[in-house]
Order: C-alpha cells, then sequence, then structure tokens
C-alpha cells in the first residue's frame, strides 16, 4: 500500500492552529508508549497533554468502551442515564463536593464555572459579576477563558473579550486581596500552574486565598483540569494546602483519553436552575462510564501514590541533570506535572532532540519542557527518559 504524505495533507486541510511541533504522525499506542507510521516507537510523556491518565488503551477503558458502546453511548439530558449518575456519585464521594455538572472538556468546565459564579453574585453579591484570575494562568481556548487566562498573546487577536475578568500575579494573595472590589465574585486559579511554565506556589498560598474569600464572600475555584485526578500526587492539588473549594473544575485525566469534564460545587453555590446551562454531549453515557472505569482504577491502584512516589524520584533525576548542565536553570512542579527551564530559548530544539532519540515531551517555548507522563509510569521509563534528555542536551548545547 502506497504511504499517504499525511503532513502535506494535514498543511492542505488544517487551520494552522496546532504546529504539530514534535512533527510526528502517531497510529498506534499502548501504556506510556507510542508509534508512528513507520514504526518507530517513542516513550510518550506528553501523554494527550495529560489526559491520558492510564496510558494508551488501557485494558480497563477498552472494557469500559466495549461494555458501554452495546448498551448505550448517548440518549439525551431530557432522560436520566445510570452512568452520568453513578460517575457524579463517585465525583461527589471522592471531591467532598455536592454537586455535578457534566461536559466535554476544560475550557467548557471553566466557562460553566464562570456561569455559576455570576449567578451567584446576581443572588447572593448584590449582582457582582467580576472574576479574578492570575497573570500567566491557563484556562482554556473559549472566548470567556481566553479573557480569565492571563497571557495576552492569546488574546490580542480576539478582542473585544467578554467583560468581567482581571489578572494578578500568581502566588501573591496580598495583590489579590488588593484587587478585589464589590463587583468581585469569585477567584479562579489553578493549584499549580500547568500551561504557564508549572509554578508551584507558597504553602500558604491556597490557604490564604480561601481565607480571603471567606472573609470577602467569594466563590473560590479552582481549575484541576491539569493537576486533578492523581497526576500531582494526590486525587486533587488542592488537597496538599488542606484547603476545599467552592467549586472544581476537572477535565483531562478524568476521562483517560476520552472528552469528559466536570463541574463540581458547593451545595450552597449550586444555584444552577433548569434551562440555565447545558450540553449535547455532556454526561454522555459512553465517556461517563469510561471516567468511572478510570477514576476507580485510579483509586483502587492507587496511582496518586505512584505520581507522587515516580515524580519525586523524576524530579531527583531532573536535579541530577540540572547540577550537570548549567544551562538547566529550574526544576519546577509536583507529582508527575513537572517541568524544567533552561537559561536559553532551547525548549524546541531539546524538545525535537529527544523526540528523534524516542521520547515525546511537551514544549513550553521558548524556555521550558513540560513532563506529563500516564500516572501508570514506573522508575524505568523515568531512567529512559532522562537519559534521553541528557543525550539530547548534549546534541543540542555541546558539552555540559
Ligand atoms: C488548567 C487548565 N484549564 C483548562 C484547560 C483547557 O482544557 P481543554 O483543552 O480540555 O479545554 C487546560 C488545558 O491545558 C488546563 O491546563
Amino acid at each position: 500500500m502506497k504511504m499517504r504524505d499525511w503532513v502535506k495533507l494535514e498543511q492542505q486541510y488544517f487551520m494552522d492552529t496546532g504546529h504539530r511541533r514534535l512533527g510526528v504522525t502517531v497510529v498506534r499506542g499502548a501504556g506510556a508508549k507510542v508509534w508512528d507510521e513507520m514504526g518507530r516507537e517513542y516513550l510518550d510523556f506528553i501523554a494527550g497533554w495529560a489526559a491520558c491518565s492510564l496510558g494508551h488503551s488501557h485494558p480497563v477503558i477498552l472494557k469500559a468502551l466495549t461494555e458501554q458502546g452495546e448498551h448505550l453511548i448517548l440518549a439525551s439530558n431530557d432522560v436520566y442515564t445510570i452512568p452520568q449518575i453513578e460517575l457524579a456519585e463517585l465525583l461527589t464521594s471522592v471531591s467532598g463536593l455536592d454537586k455535578v455538572f457534566l461536559c466535554n472538556s476544560g475550557a467548557e468546565a471553566n466557562e460553566g464555572a464562570v456561569k455559576l459564579a455570576r449567578k451567584y453574585g446576581k443572588r447572593h453579591l448584590d449582582g457582582a459579576y467580576g472574576v479574578i484570575s492570575t497573570l500567566r494562568a491557563f484556562h482554556g481556548r473559549t472566548l470567556a477563558m481566553v479573557a480569565a487566562t492571563g497571557k495576552p498573546e492569546y488574546q490580542a487577536s480576539f478582542t473585544p473579550l467578554p467583560e468581567g475578568f482581571s489578572h494578578v500575579p500568581y502566588d501573591d494573595a496580598e495583590a489579590l486581596r488588593a484587587a478585589v472590589s464589590d463587583k468581585t465574585c469569585a477567584v479562579l486559579l489553578e493549584p499549580i500552574q500547568g500551561e504557564g511554565g508549572v509554578h508551584v506556589p507558597g504553602d500558604r498560598y491556597l490557604k490564604d486565598v480561601r481565607q480571603l474569600c471567606d472573609e470577602r464572600g467569594l466563590l473560590l475555584i479552582l481549575d484541576e483540569v491539569q493537576t486533578g485526578c492523581g497526576r500531582t500526587g494526590t486525587l486533587w492539588g488542592h488537597e496538599q494546602s488542606g484547603i476545599k473549594p467552592d467549586i472544581m473544575t476537572v477535565g483531562k485525566g478524568l476521562g483517560g483519553g476520552v472528552p469528559i469534564a466536570a463541574i463540581l460545587v458547593r451545595d450552597r453555590a449550586a444555584c444552577f436552575g433548569p434551562g440555565d446551562h447545558g450540553s449535547t454531549f455532556g454526561g454522555n453515557a459512553l465517556c461517563c462510564a469510561v471516567a468511572t472505569a478510570v477514576l476507580r482504577h485510579i483509586l483502587e491502584e492507587d496511582l496518586s501514590g505512584n505520581a507522587a512516589a515516580v515524580g519525586s524520584y523524576f524530579s531527583e533525576r531532573l536535579l541530577a541533570l540540572q547540577e550537570k548542565w548549567t544551562i538547566a536553570k529550574a526544576v519546577r512542579g509536583r507529582g508527575l506535572l513537572l517541568a524544567m527551564e533552561f537559561s536559553e530559548p532551547i525548549a524546541l530544539q531539546v524538545v525535537k532532540a529527544c523526540r528523534a532519540l524516542g521520547l515525546l515531551m511537551n514544549p513550553l517555548p521558548p524556555h521550558t519542557i513540560r513532563f506529563m507522563p500516564p500516572l501508570i509510569i514506573g522508575r524505568e521509563e523515568v531512567d529512559q527518559a532522562v537519559a534521553i534528555l541528557d543525550a539530547a542536551l548534549e546534541q543540542v548545547v555541546g558539552l555540559p
């Protein structure tokens, strides 16, 4: 069979939003590995941008897909469907929150969370509608989430943006306090900033933000789309700071690769009523059954614990590389959400050199690379990845 030129076809038919910076056409995956159309094998430390929490084509996911697919894929939200209710029950029990809305992507979950906060503001905060988020944050690509995202480069082409969003520096509770006004209804934060470069705040930050929200009657929305579902070493990123949000959004790793996301909320803020919000595919039976199976597997196999243990080993190995390579300026992160920052703009070159040597990872150009492997990986895969990164640095930089 003649091999089609996928790169050329992609360039012909796609709007150029993706960059496809790694230049690989992936055709198959299993566990922490993927293969390209030529049969070349790669260790996948991108894992669907942290969505493939169990790795590729995990048997638990295949079983849920097959069994649920044979019964029901989608009904409509005019009727009750059991997988949806089961997932809602599981999500509330493991989050300590009370109510759920199911949707399809992280951006959509955040968008819904902001709608919820605005309705709460109308009802309980004298019409306050403002949402304060943080500089360098990432909350998704819908128009309102571009406004919430604290990156001017993602905003400039799309003005005018929806009103009501402002930004303060991350990890600075005093700046946040100063920005609150009587128009503010909510604060929207990532427990660790992911796309912004993997920035872990100081120990007190989330506690101080929680206290501020309590004092001023504001809703605290935590965007756990990237940090949730075990990624940072506990089921939810915020657990490590001992606080609870009023609203939490989750996505990515929840579905293990299928598109599903959720808004979780405390009873007192669960003010959506009939007709306020909806989604044709949100809460479809197929993705709900998969998400329930994925979440149960994460809990039963303690994959959060694995992310903590393997993540701390990985972090030590990266710190050792940092000692060796003076161009490596910082290693940051927690669990299996880690990054290395360079003092020179070499992120893309390093990622491309790693790809040629059999490791896929995510560039945050110009200076940073991010690691988000599946939560199932062990030390052996970490050793392989670190050896490849070391060799790639030698290619890109020369001698240490
Ligand atoms: C913290 C955070 N929120 C929201 C999103 C957007 O999620 P999605 O791409 O599923 O819309 C992302 C995606 O990277 C994210 O990292």
